[in-house]
């Protein structure tokens, strides 16, 4: 039995998850799930595919339930301990000083006590104690809880390496490499063409080319995608990938001009609009939103020309936090129109951010 904990977005994270098992055809039983975490049964090849998640943080192997499965942990000579559903120091000690004891018949164990965090974030588990065991307590909302030993973390050092240390870089205007790599999961298509006609410096067609697809890249800006071969040529040097990608300078509303292939699937974050100075009223959402969309029907329409029957995309829409509270997010009733039905909708945003991602996947279906 294996639990995935979900990242920061645990909506987002959750939809990659299920969308992941289809992708990848995994054969997996849910036994429960909470607002942070799922647990299930499944074969091994989760554990081989897990470092292919984007939003989740750890692959945990369930050993049993309540304090008495603390007696079936491995033993290890360092290991810290995570909690999930309770924030509680003294639960958290005493958790972790009942392992000590199960542990001293084997031998002596040290007890890492990070102050103040509650459960062991991805990084530390890499970088400070390779050899520590990190203990999971996974709490349900009745107090009752399952117990684990995290197996696989999704590696924080390589999403980083992604962004910051490719040669060209324009940090306001890229995705995130881990939402780069949620997006290819959302498509549940698993190998073939997949296109980003508004590819800037090339972080999604990174992470096509990462998952050996047949990547293809373009953007009306000749420097962007000028960019996006340096940070290719970079990738292949830096991550041995034997696959390349295509690019094209194209304007994303006339791509049947620039491409022959037809795609199985289109993973984009397009221009989103002039960045904000300010929260907009709920009017000047409406205002901000109805103008671009004139841009994005014409987009639409360039896709139906390029994708094939039942393809998928995923497609970023801007929504926005207004001053008054809440969140704008448009409802856009052409997409049906040209075809596109909707089959997925969620958001994420950071907190210092005022535009909201608003992410759509679509199915195409004429
Ligand atoms: C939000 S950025 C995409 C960033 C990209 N995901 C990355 O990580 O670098 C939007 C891109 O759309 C391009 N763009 C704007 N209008 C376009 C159009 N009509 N056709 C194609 N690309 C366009 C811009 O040059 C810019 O690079």
């Amino acid at each position: 039995m294996y639990a995935v904990i979900f990242g920061k977005n645990p909506r987002l994270s959750e939809a990659e998850f299920y969308a992941f098992i289809r992708r990848f055809n995994l054969r997996v039983r849910i036994i429960e799930a909470s607002r942070n975490w799922v647990v299930f049964e499944s074969s091994k090849k989760i554990e081989h595919l897990f470092r292919r998640l984007g939003g989740s943080l750890k692959l945990v192997r369930i050993v049993g339930e309540g304090e008495t499965a603390i007696k079936e942990l491995e033993y290890a000579r360092f290991f810290t301990v995570s909690l999930y559903g309770r924030e509680d120091w003294k639960l958290w000690r005493r958790l972790g000083s009942g392992i000590k004891r199960a542990f001293k018949a084997e031998g002596p164990s040290k007890f890492f006590k990070p102050a103040r965090v509650y459960s062991m974030p991805s990084e530390l588990i890499l970088k400070g104690f390779p050899e520590v065991g990190d203990f999971v307590f996974l709490f349900r909302e009745d107090g009752s809880f399952l117990v684990g030993e995290t197996i696989r973390i999704t590696d924080p050092f390589e999403l980083k390496k992604l962004d910051v240390e490719r040669p060209v870089q324009r940090p306001m205007l890229s995705i995130p490499p881990r939402l780069a790599r949620i997006m290819v999961n959302l498509t549940e298509v698993p190998q073939g063409n997949f296109l980003d006609p508004f590819c800037g410096i090339g972080t999604i067609v990174q992470e096509f080319v990462l998952q050996g697809l047949n990547a293809y890249g373009s953007d009306s800006n000749p420097k962007a995608v000028h960019g996006a071969k340096e940070n290719l040529k970079w990738l292949k040097k830096e991550f041995r990938t034997k696959r390349s990608a295509r690019f094209e300078v194209c304007d994303a509303r006339k791509l049947k001009k620039c491409f022959r292939v037809k795609f199985d699937a289109i993973v984009t974050e397009p221009y989103l609009g002039e960045p904000l100075k300010h929260n907009p009223s709920k009017g000047e959402a409406v205002g901000m939103a109805n103008r671009l969309d004139r841009f994005y029907f014409s987009v639409f329409d360039s896709f139906s020309d390029v994708i094939k029957r039942k393809g998928v995309v995923v497609f970023v829409f801007p929504a926005y936090r207004l001053r008054g509270g809440g969140i704008y997010r448009k409802d856009r009733k052409w997409l049906e129109k040209l075809g596109f039905e909707v089959l997925g909708r969620y958001t994420d945003f950071e907190e210092r951010h005022r535009l909201v991602r608003d992410i759509h996947v679509l199915g195409y279906r004429v």
